[in-house]
């Protein structure tokens, strides 16, 4: 009897030396550990006077459902499977003197990865609060990707006000930046803009082109996507030179240019105005007219060269033209008078002193009536 008490005073003594004695505990606080999407992050529980029957565990805090996951105790995996061929999650245990590490190694890292760890040891002698207990954190960067965007293609009329979106997911949160992919200049000026929306007010035809949305948030590969942005506008016709001369029935001809900006590219027609009948006649291709349109390498984006060739000039064609546009959108028209010169205008004239027959011709004519202006002289004086 009394030696079965001195056994259990003496067991009970052990106990308590070794709960007062040679505690275990966790020591140094635990990194933090910030990786990125797919590689692998590590969590150092360091431990020193782990006694025999301590057990280290990992604990995930944050899970799905709330409920802590117990994934170790000292280096088995309770709840393991593959990931890319290997072991989604390891402990591995290094021992240096009476200093342990129960390194948690998780693979394949994902967004559901991230979270809360906690590295505990369990004293059966102690209450559960008192186990020695260390949070770590773990942050898994995620690259960027778009969540919400506007249309890639968006038509607008000149004047509107347009918003552009782009919103993306991603960890840390992405910046988000506007550019346009031609190298030009913002239509709120400048050549960023910073954030998820961006709101152009009163967009000018010159705004059109593509612009793109950048969402960083330096975790390789960034996100980006385009926006394609037409402005419409009623055309606007100028007259290159709004009145033009030439001399009448010497089969000389007369161009009129006419250049028409819009978008869509607009439905182009040349009028003469009668003034005989008081109307506008719609001139058409024909043995009289020569109806072009031209390319030039001044015109801008959304121009076009449009030209009328009236072949050769005769008294009748003198007066108003119209060279007149219409879209979708409106319509406007420039005017142009021919009027009447003594002498051969534009490119195509005889040039004086030239070698050519047709220079000779007027020469010959005009001697011929000096001639006999001066005969006549003559003969009356
Ligand atoms: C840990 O054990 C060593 C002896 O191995 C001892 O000197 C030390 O006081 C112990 N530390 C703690 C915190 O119990
Ligand atoms: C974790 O332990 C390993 C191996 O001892 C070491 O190489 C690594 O730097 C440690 N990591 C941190 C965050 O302390
Ligand atoms: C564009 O936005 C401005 C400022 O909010 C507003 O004054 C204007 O009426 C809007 N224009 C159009 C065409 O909606
Ligand atoms: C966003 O941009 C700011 C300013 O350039 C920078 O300080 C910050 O680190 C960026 N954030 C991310 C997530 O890249
Ligand atoms: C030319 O434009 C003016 C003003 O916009 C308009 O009054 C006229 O009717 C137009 N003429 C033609 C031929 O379209």
């Amino acid at each position: 009897m009394k030696a079965v008490f001195v056994v259990v005073i003496l067991s009970s003594l052990l106990e308590i030396g070794q709960s007062i004695g040679t505690r275990p505990e966790i020591v140094d606080d635990i990194l933090p550990e910030v990786k990125q999407q797919g590689q692998i992050g590590y969590l150092n529980c360091s431990v020193i006077n782990l006694s025999e029957s301590a057990v280290v565990s990992w604990i995930k805090e944050t899970t799905p459902t709330n409920t802590p996951l117990q994934i170790s105790t000292n280096e088995d995996i309770l709840q393991n499977y593959q990931v890319e061929g290997h072991n989604k999650y390891d402990v591995i245990r290094t021992v240096n003197n009476n200093r342990e590490q129960y390194q948690l190694v998780i693979r394949a890292l994902t967004e559901n990865d991230a979270g809360n760890y906690n590295c505990q040891i369990r004293l059966t002698n102690l209450n559960y609060k008192q186990w020695p207990r260390k949070t770590a954190s773990l942050t898994v960067q995620i690259a960027p990707t778009i969540k919400t965007r506007s249309d890639s293609n968006i038509i607008v009329k000149e004047g509107s006000n347009v918003t552009l979106k782009c919103e993306a997911n991603g960890i840390p949160t992405p910046n988000i930046t506007w550019k346009r992919t031609d190298g030009l200049p913002m239509p709120g000026g400048g050549f960023q803009y910073w954030g998820s929306q961006y709101d152009v007010y009163n967009i000018a035809a010159t705004d059109r082109g593509q612009f793109l949305c950048i969402a960083d948030n330096n975790v390789r590969p960034p996100a980006d996507f385009a926006v394609q942005v037409e402005v419409m506008f009623a055309p606007y016709c100028t007259a290159q030179q709004n009145t033009v001369g030439q001399v009448q029935n010497r089969r000389f001809p007369a161009k009129l240019d006419c250049i028409v900006a819009s978008n869509p590219r607009a439905q182009v027609t040349w009028y003469k105005f009668n003034p005989v009948s008081g109307r506008l006649e719609a001139i058409s291709d024909n043995d009289k007219y020569d109806l072009n349109q031209q390319d030039d390498q001044r015109l801008k984006n959304d121009e076009k060269w449009y030209s009328l060739t009236i072949k050769q000039v005769q008294g009748n064609d003198f007066g108003k033209f119209y060279c007149h546009a219409k879209n979708n959108y409106g319509e406007n028209n420039a005017t142009f008078i021919l009027f009447e010169t003594m002498e051969c205008q534009g490119p195509l004239c005889p040039s004086i002193g030239g070698n050519t027959g047709a220079v000779i011709r007027p020469s010959v004519y005009t001697l011929t009536v000096s001639a006999v202006l001066v005969m006549n002289i003559y003969l009356k004086t």
